[in-house]
């Protein structure tokens, strides 16, 4: 198969292009530093041409509902009507565990992306899976000693889990809504940011806050978990953490 993947220089997104490549399709990547600038649009179709599927990873880091809005709607549209000009038969959308049960400013933008994709022209998928194990990492990056979390509770799942679940899936007829993909354990996201910075051997204080309001309840009383049945991802978050200790351990 020929497979676009709009995103696929990102975080998921190339482990999901090295999936496709191994699996012996062809991955066209679809992201600005590879000249395509999917808010607007321009030269989309010629890039689709010949794609038998869209996997769609793309993201914006912003906590605004109005940037998160505006970034999903117009990159999801363009990537709707594109693929149908260009001839593509499934678009796989990659979405968050419990987007509609939590009124954070970003998920906004990704229920305009569910709503688009399932109410549009081409069959589609949509997999929605939970927070990654290297969620924490970029709130560490800063240079502040002081690191602010929100209080979570998560059920992480490691990406490449996630990217081989995508990877599957496009390989399958559209399925609509398919089961949500969520890592082995329940854990809290201070947790992880603690065990992060410890990997990471920064000594940074990593401080638990709880979002204000019903959106702070809904996260840390469960609402990002899975409610039904799930795809139960094997890696675990010890195994990240290991994983980011050998890494320092060549790095030293
Ligand atoms: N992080 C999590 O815990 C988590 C959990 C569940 C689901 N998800 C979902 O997974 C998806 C991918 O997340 P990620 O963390 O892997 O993303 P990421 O590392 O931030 O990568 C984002 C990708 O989008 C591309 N992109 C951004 N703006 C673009 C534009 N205007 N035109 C074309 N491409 C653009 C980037 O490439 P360029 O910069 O080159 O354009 C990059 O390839 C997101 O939809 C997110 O909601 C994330």
């Amino acid at each position: 198969m020929r497979v676009a993947v709009a995103g696929g220089t990102g975080l998921v997104g190339k482990m999901v292009v090295r999936g496709l490549e191994q699996a012996g399709h062809h991955a066209v990547v679809l992201s600005r530093a590879n000249g395509v600038d999917l808010t607007t649009g321009q030269g989309l179709v010629e890039r689709l041409h010949g794609c038998d599927a869209i996997i769609d990873v793309t993201n914006q880091n912003t906590i605004n509902k109005k940037a998160a809005v505006e970034f999903f709607g117009a990159v999801t549209s363009h990537l709707l009507e594109a693929g149908v000009q260009a001839g593509v038969g499934h678009i796989v959308t990659l979405s968050i565990v419990g987007v509609d049960e939590v009124d954070l400013g970003y998920y906004f933008g990704k229920r305009k992306q569910e709503e688009l994709v399932s109410k549009g022209p081409l069959p589609w998928t949509i997999l929605r899976a939970t927070q990654f194990h290297e969620f924490p990492e970029p709130l560490l990056d800063g240079r502040s000693p002081v690191v602010v979390v929100p209080k979570m509770l998560s059920r992480p799942v490691a990406a490449a889990d996630v990217a081989a679940e995508l990877v599957k899936l496009v390989a399958q007829p559209a399925g609509g809504y398919v089961r949500p993909i969520a890592g082995p354990e329940e854990l809290r996201m201070s947790d992880m940011a603690k065990r992060t910075a410890r990997a990471r051997g920064t000594h940074k204080l990593v401080l638990p806050v709880r979002l204000p309001g019903r959106v702070g309840k809904a996260m840390i009383g469960g609402a990002l978990l899975p409610q039904g049945p799930f795809t139960k991802a094997t890696r675990t978050f010890a195994e990240h953490i290991a994983e980011l200790d050998v890494h320092r351990g060549a790095t030293r």
